[in-house]
């Protein structure tokens, strides 16, 4: 494990907050993850999962883990169907330990974690060991870590060190170690299209991170006009429903806002109740087939005048008075790790105007090793 030392050596440098070097760094933590397993033909190699490893036979894949782990875990799940046409299920590791379990045949077990250290996670690890699960892979940010120890293989993700307790680097990391690991079943399944495809956008992603970050004055200003709001509600469609649930929880972490994230097609089975002029609304919506459906929900909570800012690649022509905050294009491979990039930035900045504890926010820790 790391020691204490290594922990002491990293410094914040010109930045105010852990997190907010976190954040700005994540081209660069993007860029190393790549770097330790996109080779020079462009092929990917994991070094744990050689050829024809079980893992690449598994007919279903169960994800466990907890926090933004599992937030990430639940992209990937949009991932692995579409694109690897693996079916994939994620539970929250103390849910998943606790019940009584149907397992799905030829089903293999991931877990998830930044730390490795996670009791919830861990317990779920060696529950899942009496259960006849294939084998259990864990893709983990810590280096001998118990859950790298106890795990029959093990993918690091290399976002480095991470201090601030709100995770960021580590949850643009695991979705990058993901969407490789999508990239090596399609290639397994001989889907090299869509396995090639994967690593030409993976490519391409530190810039475009780089590029989106450029847009933190603007987002600062609107983090102002919010730092005084009670509740706040997050919508997304498809995999950016996830990244809607992983905003609203930075969110709640820093700035201890009550926020809420639902996807947008259930909104008028329920939260549409609470929406009225003081009621403020984050949408993610990235250019893709859900955005008529998203365009549809706008006009919905616009009609009972709440407040809402989009996030959003393309532009909306409407009379209606909502904020865009119009990103460069992203391709839509990669759009679910891009967009989180504004919404850690707004959460930054609403709990720097707030003057809250951002490193360490109250009655939260990095890694919990209680269940
Ligand atoms: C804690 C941290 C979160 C983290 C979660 C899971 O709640 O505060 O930031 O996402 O644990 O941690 P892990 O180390 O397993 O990813």
């Amino acid at each position: 494990t790391r020691s204490h030392v290594e922990y002491q050596s990293v410094k914040k440098g010109k930045y105010s907050h852990y997190m907010e070097k976190e954040i700005y760094e994540q081209p660069r933590s993007i860029k190393n993850t790549l770097k330790h397993y996109l080779q020079k033909n462009n092929t990917i190699y994991f070094p744990e999962l050689k050829k024809n490893n079980i893992f690449y036979h598994a007919e279903h894949i169960q994800i466990v883990a907890c926090g933004t782990s599992y937030n990430a875990a639940m992209v990937s799940r949009y991932w692995f169907e579409a694109l690897a046409n693996t079916p994939c299920d994620v539970e929250i590791a103390s849910e998943f330990s606790s019940r009584k379990l149907a397992v799905k045949r030829k089903s293999f077990l991931i877990t998830l974690s930044q730390s490795g250290e996670t009791a919830d996670t861990l317990s779920a690890l060696r529950h899942s060991k009496k259960l006849g699960y294939l084998g259990n892979l864990t893709i983990c940010n810590m280096e001998g870590s118990s859950l790298v120890k106890e795990s029959d293989f093990c993918i690091l993700t290399h976002a480095g060190i991470e201090i601030g307790v709100a995770s960021t680097k580590s949850f643009t990391a695991q979705l990058t170690v993901l969407l490789m690991l999508v990239s090596k079943i399609a290639n397994f399944k001989k889907n090299y299209l869509v396995s090639k495809n994967i690593i030409q956008v993976l490519n391409t992603l530190p810039d475009k991170i780089e590029e989106i970050l450029k847009k933190n004055e603007l987002i600062k200003t609107i983090a102002n006009k919010l730092s005084n709001k009670k509740n706040i509600l997050f919508l997304g469609r498809g995999e950016q429903y996830p990244i809607a649930i992983e905003g609203a929880l930075k969110l709640k972490e820093i700035s201890y806002i009550h926020a809420e994230a639902y996807p947008a097609g259930e909104l008028k089975h329920g939260p549409l109740a609470l929406i009225d002029k003081n009621m403020t609304v984050i949408i993610v919506a990235p250019n893709n087939a859900l955005l008529e459906k998203i365009k549809n929900n706008i006009k919905e909570i616009c009609s009972r005048e709440g407040i809402i800012y989009v996030f959003s690649d393309q532009d909306f022509d409407y009379e209606e008075n909502i904020n865009i905050i119009k990103l460069p294009y992203i391709e839509e491979l990669i759009a679910p790790i891009c967009y989180i990039i504004p919404l850690q930035l707004l959460a930054y900045y609403i709990a720097l105007s707030k003057g809250k504890d951002i490193d360490q926010p109250r009655h939260l820790a990095k890694s919990v090793t209680v269940e």
